[in-house]
């Protein structure tokens, strides 16, 4: 298949591109467009032929559901039942935003966007990008993230066309990703509210507005994962990651002393410690002091390493705060082994 790219300045939107991209979401065709957290392959959510072609084009299980992404909280009303009043509230401080929230779904949605569940997450992206298109199609766009299923999410145009060209009918391009890891995902249909995914909106930012919130996303052996993305392998480099946690020290030794023989390992670390390593192929993904950059570095950086060739990947723990959960989760499926120096 042919895919059209659309190359969008995010300060300057070219209303007419906006417009033919909405014209092919509208006829039943897919867009990957950008978000503020990651890129999203996008099609229109109430038309059962369109969905399917978003699990086509990047190879997904079908019973991994979507999100669907309106362009205010008036739209969700449309499509959810049972809106709880926290909702309005949890809306006013952190949409549009990386949010996502889980409501009972109307009929009209149909059960291929939600992988047979009676639920369905939605989400108001802050990116403008984003925003004129959904507007522009007076559609629920349901978008995962635009990238090959198991693949890392992509954080900048280049990465969705290296891996859906051919497979959609159009990708916006606009650059790099603000937010570089995909939404919180909460399910607001039980009581108390829970955290299937830790993202863009920490625990503690909930918490503030909402006291009674679990985390549904640490499940020790035997419980099952609520969430049913949460049970594949994810987000995964071509070679092995292996994280080292432990003391800045002993994860420094450790590291060269694993990767001393071999001068293709991939070092992922942070400015405060890559002059620590030896080894050449070695990427920041920013300061410890400034997590959000770490955050937004994690996926481009297991991409980088895919294509310099690496023959494994060691990545420190990052123990940065608010912010560590999600970076972590992200890493720690992507990843193949976890060593504990102490
Ligand atoms: O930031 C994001 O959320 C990005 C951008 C494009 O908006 N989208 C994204 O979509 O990450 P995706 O499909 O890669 O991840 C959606 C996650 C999956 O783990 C899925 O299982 C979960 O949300 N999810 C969606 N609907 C759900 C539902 N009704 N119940 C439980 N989990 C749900
Ligand atoms: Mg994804």
């Amino acid at each position: 298949m042919e895919t059209r790219i659309f190359r969008i300045d995010p300060d300057n939107i070219d209303k007419k591109s906006i417009l033919q991209c909405a014209d092919i979401l509208k006829s039943g065709g897919t867009v990957a467009f950008p978000t503020e957290t990651v890129y999203g392959l996008g099609a229109n959510a109430l038309d059962e032929s369109a969905i399917k072609k978003i699990f086509t084009a990047k190879g997904r299980p079908s019973d991994n559901p979507l999100i669907l992404h309106v362009h205010s909280f008036d739209e969700i009303k449309k499509y959810a039942n049972n809106i709880p009043k926290i909702a309005g509230t949890l809306a006013h401080f952190f949409c549009p935003g990386p949010l996502s929230m889980i409501f009972e779904k109307k009929p009209m949605v149909p059960d291929s966007a939600t992988g047979g569940l009676s639920t369905a997450a939605f989400r108001i992206p802050s990116d403008k990008i984003a925003m004129a298109l959904i507007e522009a199609t007076g559609l629920p766009i349901a978008a995962p993230s635009a990238n090959l299923s198991g693949k890392p999410s992509t954080t900048d145009g280049s990465h969705v066309i290296e891996d859906l060209a051919g497979r959609v009918d159009a990708i916006i391009d606009s650059g790099r990703s603000v937010i570089g890891l995909e939404s919180t995902v909460l399910d607001l249909t039980v009581s108390p509210i829970e955290i299937l995914r830790p993202g863009g909106i920490s625990f503690n930012e909930i918490k503030m507005v909402v006291p009674d919130v679990r985390k549904a996303f640490i499940h020790d052996a035997g419980n099952a994962p609520k969430s049913p993305g949460m049970k594949y392998r994810h987000y995964s480099p071509e070679s092995p990651l292996i994280i080292v946690k432990g003391s800045i020290s002993q994860v420094a030794a450790r590291i060269n002393e694993l990767s001393a023989d071999d001068f293709t390992t991939g070092i992922l670390c942070s400015d405060e410690t890559i002059s620590l390593y030896n080894s050449n192929n070695k990427i920041s993904a920013g300061s410890r002091s400034n997590p959000s950059e770490i955050a937004s570095n994690i996926f481009h950086a297991l991409r980088l390493f895919d294509k310099t060739g690496v023959s494994a990947i060691y990545s420190e723990y990052f123990n940065i705060g608010e912010l560590e959960e999600a970076v972590m989760n992200r890493l720690i499926k992507a990843s193949d082994k976890i060593i504990d120096t102490d």
